[in-house]
């Protein structure tokens, strides 16, 4: 299953959106797939027997799929958030920080480990009393982690991504949730956006990108984190976040928390 959502997070080109099913059991039972483009038989197979699945095609007239399935996502209570599609919003508890999220072509709403473990982190830390006054969303898909930080702690945050659609996404979403003084929007690959040069360093940087451009920015998240800013990262599973935490220890990080679900882990660090 791990091998088949890297597959679908690399191939967003062709397949647009899904929605994910779990069991009672909490594992993953169905997953629906929605492309826009016919995919050829012979595709289908090859992706029937590399991830020995069995698929079920079918059509679906043209009407706003993208919306319908907006509609469909429920509301989540995740740390100090209570996250929702537009449609749901007015369910939001008082004592939760509501995030608008319409998600678009984009990844992020909170039901994925990756983007839910990096909100209970962010909560983690308002709770240690860590304030976060200029921090980065490096992959801010849907810009759902940037929402939260500028929502909890009303402060700075600089949204980037290296998809077009991420960007769009985010930038609706920011002003549905009314945080454009806070939120700024960029395109970059990590930290190469030029931007991004004059922003300063950051006391929080967020990434939920997978394992290979993590490891490829680490030494960027080092140069541009302040000594004891926190640095979260997700998008892991538990052998390469083995890794990371090793190669962590070249750096001055230090491990404050781990946290893990099926096979994905997430990692909160300091630099010290
Ligand atoms: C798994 S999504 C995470 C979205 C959101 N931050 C969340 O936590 O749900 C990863 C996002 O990172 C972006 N991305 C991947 N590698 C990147 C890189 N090197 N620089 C900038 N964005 C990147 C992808 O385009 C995608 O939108």
């Amino acid at each position: 299953m791990e091998r088949l959502e890297t597959f679908l997070e690399f191939n967003t080109n062709l397949f647009l959106y899904r929605n994910v099913y779990l069991g009672g059991n909490g594992k993953v039972e169905k997953i629906e797939i929605f492309s826009e483009k016919k995919i050829d038989e012979i595709t289908l197979k090859i992706i029937e027997n590399s991830f020995c699945i069995k698929l079920k095609c079918r059509f679906i007239e043209k009407k706003d799929w993208v919306e319908l399935s907006r509609i469909k996502f429920k509301p989540l209570k995740i740390g100090r958030f209570f996250i929702s599609s537009s449609f749901y919003a007015e369910g939001a508890p008082i004592n939760k920080v509501l995030l608008v999220i319409n998600s678009g072509l984009a990844f992020g709403t909170g039901h994925h480990f990756t983007t839910k473990c990096c909100l209970e982190m962010i909560s983690y830390l308002y709770e240690l009393g860590f304030v976060s006054r200029n921090s980065i969303d490096v992959g801010c898909g849907t810009g759902i982690l940037s929402l939260a930080v500028a929502k909890l702690f009303r402060s700075r945050v600089f949204a980037v991504d290296n998809d077009q659609n991420a960007l769009e996404v985010t930038r609706k979403n920011i002003e549905k949730n009314s945080v454009s003084n806070f939120v700024k929007v960029f395109k970059s690959e990590g930290f190469n956006g030029s931007s991004l040069n004059s922003t300063g360093r950051y006391n929080l940087i967020l990434a939920n990108i997978l394992y290979k451009p993590i490891k490829r920015l680490l030494l960027d998240f080092y140069k541009n984190l302040e000594p004891n800013g926190y640095l979260i990262l997700s998008g892991l599973n538990k052998k390469q976040s083995k890794d990371i935490r090793n190669i962590c220890l070249f750096f001055n990080f230090r491990l404050v928390r781990q946290q893990s679900e099926d096979n994905w882990s997430g990692l909160l660090l300091r630099k010290v």
